[in-house]
């Protein structure tokens, strides 16, 4: 089985209030120095055991707890679409009925509500707690909707009884949200996804063409970030220079005309459309087919016609697909992508103002504004291009999640 990095993976830590709490020190300091970017969430009782400063320090963020707090954002909904896994370590027998029972009363009980991602519960209270009816009735009904419950370990607990109900070592901890990022792998199992990549070529004659710096590095990511969650996916790629990525079938083009045509190809056959091709807008009415001479001319102009609208298009297809698309703007991006999302028929719009430092263009990392149909607006910060992948398919699952039970 391939190994799970934890680099770079984005991790919500729950800690609520039982003794145990202080073992979730260790647990974020490891996922800390794996490299993962972790936020923690606690309960108003997790506070009482330990100070939110101290897992704001070995976190290197604020600390969530307070749902009343002054802010710009709503933060349990903006911490669920950050995280790619969340472990509740401890977990007490309140925060294990309140996530069976969907009850919402605080910060991480809401945000609990809200994630679409992978949940570790690892329970941590006294032996006859956690053997009482109504705590094992509850972690079954976890259980049984997928979530990972981490077996408490026996020993001597605080309350000087022996038995279950101790929260296992760090390492087990880490393992399990290992397992939980493992089986996220296969989220998008049996899902056709069509992704376009890369830069188009229009040719002006057989040796000049017009085409933007695209290095199709953004799309590539996509496409190989989807076929490791168990994807079939179809990568209709732009020239660019990049490996194939395994296990994906390629469609090499090199013009509008013909991205619009391989993507036409797989109408009604696409569950997930994702744009993130940089499609040239016009294209020379008529490409010589010889090289053009200078001859002894001071100026020269190119007519220049529309080419098709390769998403607007997919936007008409029956069935049609979740569609996302990209916006690559240099200013006001957000309104621009805005307009784009409704004009073009989009599901979700990948807001990218490619005029920032590291954004855009040929670099290795990202940082885009994601905006769905439904006006909801998300901020990520600047990450490489395969952390920008995931967390665009983790929105995109959960819009596809979210059309299939209406
Ligand atoms: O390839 P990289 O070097 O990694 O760079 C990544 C990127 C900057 C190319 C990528 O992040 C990005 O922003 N891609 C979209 C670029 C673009 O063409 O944006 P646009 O705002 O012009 O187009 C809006 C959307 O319509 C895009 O999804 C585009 O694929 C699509 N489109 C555009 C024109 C057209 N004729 N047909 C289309 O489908």
């Amino acid at each position: 089985m391939p190994a799970i990095e934890l680099s770079g993976r984005r991790i919500i830590v729950a800690v609520t209030g039982g003794i145990a709490a202080y073992k979730a020190c260790e647990l974020v300091s490891t996922l800390v120095k794996s490299g993962a970017q972790v936020r923690v969430v606690m309960t108003e009782s997790a506070r009482r055991f330990v100070s939110e400063m101290t897992f704001a320090t070995l976190s290197g963020h604020e600390v969530a707890w307070d749902m009343w707090a002054p802010r710009t954002n709503v933060e349990h909904i903006s911490l669920a679409e950050f995280a790619e896994v969340c472990v509740i370590a401890p977990a007490t027998a309140n925060v294990i009925a309140k996530c069976a029972h969907g009850i919402a009363d605080d910060l991480l009980s809401t945000c609990l509500l809200a994630l679409t991602c992978p949940v570790v519960i690892a329970p941590a209270m006294n032996t006859r707690m956690l053997c009482s009816a109504p705590v094992q009735a509850n972690l079954a009904t976890l259980r049984e909707r997928g979530v990972h419950v981490v077996e408490p370990e026996e020993g001597r607990l605080a309350c000087g009884e022996t038995g279950a109900g101790r929260l296992p070592a760090t390492e087990v901890l880490v393992e399990a949200v290992r397992d939980a990022l493992r089986s996220r792998r296969g989220a998008m199992s049996g899902m056709r996804i069509l992704i376009t990549a890369g830069p188009t070529r229009e040719a002006i004659d057989p040796v000049r063409f017009l085409s933007n710096p695209s290095s199709g590095r953004m799309g590539y990511e996509l496409a190989a970030e989807a076929q490791r969650r168990g994807a079939d996916v179809t990568l209709v790629s732009g020239p660019t220079s990049l490996p194939r990525p395994e296990g994906v079938a390629v469609v090499a083009v090199q013009s509008a005309e013909q991205m619009h045509e391989a993507v036409q190809e797989r109408a009604g056959v696409v569950d997930l459309f994702i744009g993130a091709a940089a499609v040239a807008d016009w294209r020379p009415a008529e490409a010589a087919t010889e090289k053009m001479k200078k001859g002894d001319r001071e100026e020269m102009t190119l007519r220049m016609v529309r080419t098709p609208d390769i998403i607007a298009s997919v936007a008409q297809w029956q069935p049609r697909p979740t569609i996302v698309g990209f916006a690559a703007e240099t200013n006001e991006t957000i309104a621009h992508a805005r307009e784009k999302l409704q004009r073009k028929g989009m599901d979700m719009i990948v807001a990218n103002d490619v005029s920032e430092p590291g954004a855009g263009f040929e670099v290795e990392t990202n940082r885009v504004t994601l905006i769905d149909v439904i006006g909801r607006e998300t901020d990520l910060p600047l990450m490489s291009k395969a952390e920008v992948a995931a967390a665009i398919l983790d929105r995109a699952g959960a819009l596809i999640a979210s059309r299939e039970s209406q």
